[in-house]
């Protein structure tokens, strides 16, 4: 069977987006896309890499042409980076056919995910920039997404994964 959907996860860098996205697709038909995985391959190096070696506006140019791609597809839980969807309106380039799910977590967990990876925004923000990223992030998150699942620090992956699947049926009836 093929859905006639495309859901994107949002939400703030650690707030588990691709692990989220992941298990769905194994508990459905729906194919995992990870918008971070895709530029990779594009330019053939890690993300740390292409921010190094082409600098971010390219990373960030990428993010655009890589959902541009996956619009036109159908049957896809995608994870989006935590800027993919909001930077330069891209949100806007979803169709009809795709819904945003927002990973609503606290900054306390994304942080505390996040503090020792490798991402790039970590070598260029300290905690307190970081934080108001994450705050103004949040709200953007807020505007866009279609359904949101709140992620408080007992929610169990396991629950959010019946969240997330129980969303995604309401959004195919
Ligand atoms: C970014 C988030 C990262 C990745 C890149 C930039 C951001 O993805 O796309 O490092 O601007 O928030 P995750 O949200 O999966 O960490």
């Amino acid at each position: 069977m093929i859905n006639f959907f495309n859901f994107f996860i949002c939400g703030f860098m650690g707030c588990g987006k691709s692990t989220l996205a992941k298990l769905i697709s194994q508990k459905t038909n729906f194919n995992f896309v990870d918008t971070d995985l895709e530029i990779e391959k594009l330019f053939k190096c890690s993300i740390p890499a292409i921010f190094a070696k082409f600098g971010e506006l390219q990373f960030r140019k990428a993010e655009t042409q890589i959902l541009k791609k996956l619009v036109k597809q159908k049957n896809l839980i995608v994870a989006t980076g935590g800027a993919t969807l909001i930077l330069n309106n891209n949100f806007k380039l979803l169709n009809n056919h795709c819904k945003i799910i927002f990973i609503d977590s606290s900054f306390e967990v994304c942080f505390n995910r996040i503090e020792n990876s490798n991402r790039p925004l970590l070598k260029k923000l300290g905690p307190l920039e970081l934080h108001h990223l994450f705050l103004e992030r949040q709200k953007i998150y807020r505007k866009i997404a279609h359904e949101t699942i709140v992620e408080n620090t007992s929610l169990s992956t396991k629950t959010k994964l019946k969240t997330a699947l129980t969303i995604i049926k309401q959004n195919l009836l």
